[in-house]
């Protein structure tokens, strides 16, 4: 069965097309980055008014792509949060619009878990049950998956996200937005061995992560500097460095605590090579597999919403005719009864 897959939770409109025996088919995707650039940051109504224009045009593109129509549609999954609430209000609006019309099912997804699941788009993908390290631009989580639909939270960021870390760091350092991939270039140029930055509550039991004593962290040891390019090569640098390592330590923490040797790694902040590398290494000292989607699926896309609404479809969970969008809506609050 084709299953669409439409995700709108914040700056990307994505859409995907996704066989349930023969894989991903096509996935397209239209970038706001250019436009929100002029303003430093998301503007949330700008990116509702956008999705609106770029969505339709993106569906016909995506089928035309893939050579079928609407009738070979068996099911349309769309990302039901969390996220900006008028921007998840288009994708979820316009999948349940054309569902009801095109007499089959749509399907809610939660967006972490989509990308929870992205890295089953590749083509050795994971087995279960593995211990997921999610990090994105609004979310950072550590979460024990047995099977799909069945997620135990084992930790969390206390403030900010990774992602979100990234980006203000990176704003400091004069770059655009979104940061966090500029500010990877940017310390390619570093000097591993000129700052020291703390590993913040690694010091203690447990396996939440507070990322915003980093950030400051940053903006005091920038300030200490003449600011030049190689200064602020190095303060990227170590931002990166002890970014990677808190996030390495409490992923090995994780996998001794549930006694898993799988670990996979998403969200746009596993784009980064430097993070990838750490993890892997890790890893390999632990003798464990790592897991991670293809660059572009760490991002944000429709093809990971496709696939995950696929696997629902497959478990038969179908729902109302009620649209649904939540701005904030916990990974552990997925299947409760
Ligand atoms: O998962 P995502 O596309 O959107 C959310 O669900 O939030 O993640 C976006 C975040 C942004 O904070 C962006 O700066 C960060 O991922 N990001 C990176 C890299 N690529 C994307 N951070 C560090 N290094 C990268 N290469
Ligand atoms: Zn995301």
């Amino acid at each position: 069965m084709y299953i669409l897959g439409i995700e709108t939770s914040c700056d990307e409109t994505g859409v995907a097309i996704y066989h349930s025996e023969k894989g991903l088919i096509h996935h397209c995707l239209y970038s706001q980055i250019a436009m929100h650039n002029l303003y430093g940051g998301i503007v949330p109504e700008l990116a509702s008014r956008d999705h609106i224009r770029k969505l339709t045009p993106l569906i016909h593109e995506c089928l035309k792509s893939s050579q079928l129509t609407k009738a070979d549609i068996g099911g349309i999954a769309y990302t039901a949060g969390p996220g900006l609430i008028g921007a998840l209000l288009v994708g979820a609006a316009t999948a349940k619009s054309l569902a009801w019309t095109w007499g089959i099912p749509a399907i809610a997804v939660h967006h972490m878990e989509g990308h929870l699941l992205a890295p089953m788009l590749e083509d050795n993908p994971p087995a279960f049950p593995f211990v997921a390290l999610l990090i994105s631009g609004g979310h950072t989580l550590l979460v024990k998956v047995t099977n799909i639909g069945q997620y135990e939270l084992l930790g969390e960021s206390l403030d900010d996200a990774a992602g979100e870390a990234f980006d203000k760091a990176a704003k400091m350092l004069g770059l655009s937005y979104p940061g966090g991939p500029l500010l990877a270039k940017m310390a390619e140029q570093g000097n591993p061995e000129r700052f020291k930055f703390p590993r913040p509550m690694t010091d203690r039991p447990g396996l939440d992560f507070s990322f915003s004593g980093l950030k400051t962290f940053t903006m005091n040891t920038l300030i200490s500097t003449k600011q030049t390019d190689q200064d602020k090569a190095d303060v990227a640098l170590a931002f990166q460095k002890a970014t990677a390592e808190t996030l390495a330590i409490k992923c090995k923490r994780a996998l001794k605590q549930t006694g898993l040797k799988r670990l996979v790694v998403a969200g746009g902040v596993s784009a980064n090579t430097y993070i990838r590398q750490t993890l892997t290494d890790m890893t390999q000292k632990e003798r464990a597999e790592i897991f991670f989607p293809r660059p572009e699926f760490c991002t944000d896309n429709g093809a990971m919403i496709a696939y995950a609404g696929s696997q629902h479809l497959k478990a038969q969970q179908s729902e109302s005719l009620a649209i649904q969008a939540k701005p904030r809506w916990p990974i552990n609050e997925l299947y409760k009864a």
